[in-house]
């Protein structure tokens, strides 16, 4: 509707012999989408993406936004979404939703950028390629870390660091691929220093811990497991319980473990 509109307005100044000037945006101003769209035409990535992945206008603007300024070629954007697909045998939504989420793999060699390092995060683990499509599929900014100087200083380090064997760690990458999205420094070596320090685990406790629930490497330290420790010591409750119970909603966290009425120190 709107791209029509401005085609019929195209056709009008060409018909009073006004030229548009190159800088007029080709697709209609739709929103947010547009503010981030720095030097770049408006629309010409949204275009591509739109083109080769069969998504709406609307899901296409917002990857463009993503993108935040970088243009898109064509041929590039076609042998990453053909090669992706060939690779892990990726259905059109499965593609559909890795490119969306992380539009800047678009712009990517292939060849070059991203089949060795899923080559070499496949080999890491010893994930089938079945595995290593579920794994991008659930976290699709895989594609975009560097194996060398992220993924793999960041496998070994967990690996090393709880005791467990390449096989325990693919089980692990699995359960939970978000992982591979924490950061080594700052979220997954202070959170196993504290279950170490807090609750007294061994290493090999440790790793019995994440490979029973890999989701415990997922939570917030600051915002679950601190609070959650301090509600247990006051509440004079075992504090393995934080641990165990670290799927519950704070609501009925908070109502297993009461506080106020002395409820634990009949049982402790
Ligand atoms: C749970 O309890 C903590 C204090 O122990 C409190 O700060 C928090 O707001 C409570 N959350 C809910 C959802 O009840």
């Amino acid at each position: 509707m709107a791209r029509r509109a401005s085609a019929l307005l195209l056709a009008a100044w060409a018909a009073a012999g006004l030229h548009p000037l190159p800088s007029i945006p080709a697709m209609p101003s739709a929103g947010p989408a547009d503010v981030r769209c720095g030097a770049v035409r408006c629309g010409a990535a949204a275009e591509v993406i739109q083109q080769h992945l069969g998504c709406s206008e609307e899901e296409a603007l917002r990857a463009e936004a993503r993108l935040n300024g970088r243009s898109l070629r064509p041929h590039r954007c076609a042998e990453v979404c053909e090669g992706l697909q060939l690779r892990l045998r990726l259905s059109a939504a499965q593609l559909r939703k890795v490119a969306l989420t992380q539009p800047a793999i678009l712009s990517l060699d292939f060849t070059v950028n991203l089949e060795p390092a899923l080559t070499r995060l496949q080999q890491r683990i010893g994930l089938t390629d079945a595995e290593l499509a579920r794994v991008i599929v659930r976290l699709p900014a895989v594609l975009g870390y560097n194996f060398e100087s992220n993924l793999s200083p960041k496998l070994d380090a967990l690996q090393t660091r709880i005791g467990a064997s390449t096989e325990e760690l693919k089980s692990i990458v699995l359960s939970q691929p978000s992982v591979l999205g924490l950061s080594l420094e700052r979220n997954i070596a202070p959170k196993l220093d504290f279950f170490q320090d807090e609750f007294s685990l061994t290493t090999e406790e440790l790793r019995r811990y994440i490979l029973k629930m890999p989701a415990l490497l997922t939570y917030s330290l600051k915002n679950r497991y601190k609070p959650r420790l301090a509600r247990c010591l006051k509440a004079g409750a075992p504090m393995e319980i934080v641990l165990d119970r670290i799927s519950y909603t704070d609501t009925k966290f908070n109502a297993s473990v009461p506080v106020d009425s002395g409820a634990w120190t009949i049982f402790v």
